[in-house]
C-alpha cells in the first residue's frame, strides 16, 4: 500500500485528479472493507485539494447517515429530498452548487462553506448506496472537470461495494 500521496500543487485542477487517482486505485486495491477505503479516499482527496470538507453520508434505512469524513464535525442525519445530499440522492444525479446561499434547503454544517458539490454514488445493482458530499471555502469551486474526475471515484468505489 501507498503510504504517501504523490502531489504537486502547481498542477492545474484536470492534472491533480489525474494524478491522483490511479493512486487512489493503489490506495484500495486488495482491499474490501469499504470504511477503510471511504476513509483513505476522502483523506486522499482533502490533502490533494484543501477543501474544506469530504465526506460520505451512507445509505441507512432511508435516510443518509454520516459516515467516513474528513473536516469539521456535521449533521449526522439528511432525509430524503432534504438539503444538497438528500436532493442528489432522490434525483439520482450530481448537483453542483456555485453558491449555498442560492440552494432552498442547504444544510448549514459549516458556515464557512460557501460552494459545493454531491454525486450519488451507485452498486452494481444500480442503487444508491452513499452520496459524496465535497464542501468548498470559495464560490464557484466546482465544475464539469470536478464531476467528471469525481465520477471515476464514485465507479471504483462501485467496484468494492
Ligand atoms: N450541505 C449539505 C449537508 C452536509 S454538510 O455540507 C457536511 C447539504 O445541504 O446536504
Amino acid at each position: 500500500m501507498v503510504e504517501e500521496l504523490i502531489l504537486d500543487n502547481t498542477f492545474s485542477k484536470e492534472d491533480k485528479y489525474k494524478t491522483l487517482l490511479p493512486q487512489i486505485e493503489a490506495l484500495v486495491f486488495g482491499e474490501q472493507d469499504i470504511i477503510a477505503n471511504l476513509a483513505n479516499i476522502g483523506a486522499a482527496l482533502k490533502s490533494t485539494f484543501h477543501f474544506l470538507w469530504v465526506g460520505f453520508y451512507l445509505v441507512k434505512n432511508e435516510e443518509l447517515v454520516l459516515g467516513p469524513f474528513q473536516g469539521s464535525i456535521a449533521c449526522t442525519r439528511i432525509k430524503k429530498g432534504k438539503g444538497v445530499c438528500g436532493t442528489a440522492w432522490q434525483q439520482a444525479k450530481t448537483i453542483i452548487v456555485p453558491n449555498v446561499d442560492e440552494f432552498p434547503g442547504h444544510i448549514a454544517c459549516s458556515s464557512a462553506s460557501k460552494s459545493e458539490i454531491v454525486l450519488p454514488v451507485f452498486n452494481k445493482k444500480n442503487e444508491i448506496i452513499m452520496v459524496l458530499d465535497i464542501d468548498s471555502e470559495e464560490l464557484n469551486t466546482f465544475d464539469e472537470t470536478d464531476e467528471k474526475h469525481l465520477l471515476q471515484i464514485t465507479k471504483l468505489i462501485m467496484s468494492f461495494s
